[in-house]
């Protein structure tokens, strides 16, 4: 037996943080690839606070690839999570054939039992298939022996999973090919590089999105000419913008940027026919309030983001969040709101981290 065969472990526990995009990604130009119709750039959050755990088991005695998301067995043979298993197994095989290793040292040919929580509500517009795709394709690249590049498969699980795959500020070039050997996702500033950041999540909904990320951007890829101009006038200035911002850690035009691109996100919903409603009332008030306080003192202290649902996603430094969260909770109490809740989060993140 191989020596680097005896200390492969065949049970790996991984966890991946959720990311909350600044610039998003809305439409796809090859959905079996998930080649995105634009680039986009998000913030990894810290892994301590929204995340998947996943642990991934092979073993000669499985006799078929298993499943299960937060305790309830799923479809394996979904074509997503088949495109990742299959994209690690075969860089397994080529890392195997490249070292000419005649034993079978990566359990290539045993079968694989995955298993995978998330510690927030799953599918409330919270990025969980972000967290879990990336969290999938790390775990199992552990267990499989394969090292390198991985946001290209971790995008074929989803979209915004590959940009999981790194901490801090991280970009996802939509790329050229049509192979999409070139949409993948690089880290544009590091988490250590604007520490006074600070994100809270406002939870106005835990219930699932009525319309899924998937279809919904399919829909307006085919119906919303708001779109098509978005990702070709609009998106290609607001990464450079965006970076720019992040890398003089300009908050103002940070906190700008983020708002304006995801009220035109929303309104690529609105335009798209039938239109999609992820806002509700609650996260009309949450604009209505972020807009009203930095009114008030004249300057740009605090900013929201919402992805596929109406969960607020607030991003503000280190000096406000005291008086943020007062105000606040002044103006949504958890009595008067049905029990919604808020949970401050900060971005300080590590890399995606490995727990055996
Ligand atoms: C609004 O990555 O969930 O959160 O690629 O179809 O799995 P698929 O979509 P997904 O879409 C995320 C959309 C978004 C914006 C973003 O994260 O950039």
């Amino acid at each position: 037996m191989p020596e680097d065969n005896m200390d492969k472990p065949n049970i790996v526990t991984c966890t991946a943080p959720v990311n909350i995009a600044v610039i998003k990604y809305w439409g796809k130009r090859n959905e079996e690839l998930i080649l995105p119709i634009n680039s986009s750039l998000s913030v990894t959050l810290h892994q301590d606070q929204l995340k998947t755990t996943t642990t991934v088991a092979t073993s000669r005695s499985f006799q078929e690839d298993k499943i299960w998301l937060n305790g309830k067995e799923e479809d394996i043979t979904h074509p997503r999570l088949q495109s990742c298993l299959r994209e690690i197994r075969r860089l397994a095989r080529k890392r195997r054939n490249d070292r000419g290793t005649a034993v079978d040292s990566t359990c290539l040919s045993h079968k694989v039992h995955i298993c995978s929580v998330n510690n927030f509500p799953t599918a409330a517009g919270l990025a969980s298939s972000a967290a879990g795709f990336a969290c999938l394709v790390y775990s199992l690249a552990r267990v499989f022996g394969v090292e390198g590049e991985l946001s290209g498969i971790a995008r074929q699980g989803s979209g915004s999973a590959c940009r999981s795959m790194y901490g801090g500020f991280v970009q996802w070039i939509m790329g050229q090919q049509d192979d999409g050997k070139d949409s993948l996702a690089q880290q544009v500033e590091p988490e250590t590089h604007w520490p006074e950041l600070r994100i809270l999540v406002l939870v106005a909904s835990a219930e699932r999105k009525p319309i899924g990320s998937t279809s919904g951007m399919q829909t307006s890829v085919q119906t919303s000419c708001l779109l098509k101009y978005r990702a070709e006038s609009v998106v290609p200035g607001r990464m450079v913008e965006m970076t720019e911002a992040v890398r003089r850690k300009d908050f103002p035009a940070f906190a700008e940027l983020a708002m304006k691109d995801s009220n035109q996100f929303h309104a690529t919903c609105l335009d798209t026919y039938p239109p999609i409603f992820y806002l509700n009332s609650v996260s009309h008030q949450v604009i209505n309030l972020v807009h009203c306080y930095n009114r008030h003192y004249g300057e740009t202290r605090v900013a929201y983001t919402f992805d596929a649902g109406p969960n607020a996603v607030i991003f503000t430094l280190q000096q406000h969040v005291t008086e943020f969260v007062q105000v606040v909770q002044h103006f949504f109490p958890p009595e008067i709101n049905g029990g919604q809740f808020i949970k401050g989060l900060q971005v300080n993140h590590a890399d995606l981290s490995e727990e055996l």
